[in-house]
């Protein structure tokens, strides 16, 4: 069997490249990890946390899931929240949906995909949310814009979460963001959802 040769001879490449930059990167990171960002995104390999707002390794904290929903009752995102915010220490939660999104596009499609047509029922509520808007518009609009939607949405998922609401009682500095990237062009956009209490 192949063992994937290649991505480790790239790993030891990209490995080689940054000891050439900072000899102590590495040392020094596997000492801590002091992220100040979740990034709470989609699974889309167009859409890596890291290179989308060039940061290196250490600085960002990751969620992804397809469609970056925030789910009540998701036992693995609000872990990672509640790692995020109460070790961590995170300052910034960004949840960040990108334009084109596939999730979108499924829950709006009105055909079976198997098991994630149950993940994507909470797409389909934001649909139900908003659908006086929504059914006003023609089909490319209509998703980008459900795309913007489920991020306002899952901000305020987010800031209901007893998490956050907990670090907020207790006086502590915590904002969410709600981004929007476009793979078109490589673009963030903020959504101006941004709640710090
Ligand atoms: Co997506």
């Amino acid at each position: 069997m192949k063992s994937l040769k290649h991505l480790f001879e790239r790993n030891a490449k990209w490995a080689d490249e940054i000891k050439k930059e900072n000899p102590e990167f590495f040392s020094e990171l596997s000492l801590q990890q002091e992220p100040n960002y979740l990034w709470i995104g989609c699974s889309d390999s167009r859409v890596p946390a890291n290179q989308i707002v060039n940061l290196p390794p250490g600085e960002v904290f990751v969620h992804r899931n397809i469609a970056n929903v925030v789910v009540h009752t998701d036992l693995n995102a609000l872990s990672v929240i509640q790692f995020a915010v109460e070790v961590l220490q995170v300052e910034h939660i960004i949840v960040c949906g990108h334009y084109g999104c596939g999730g979108i596009k499924a829950a709006l499609d009105n055909k079976q995909h198997g098991l994630i047509d149950n993940w994507l029922r909470h797409i389909k509520d934001v649909y139900r949310f908003h659908k006086d808007e929504l059914s006003k518009l023609s089909e490319p609009n209509k998703i980008d814009r459900l795309c913007e939607l489920n991020v306002i949405e899952q901000v305020q998922n987010v800031c209901n979460s007893t998490i956050v609401q907990n670090r907020w009682a207790d006086g502590g500095k915590l904002w969410v963001h709600g981004w929007i990237y476009s793979i078109k062009n490589g673009v963030l956009k903020d959504l101006d959802c941004t709640f710090s209490s």
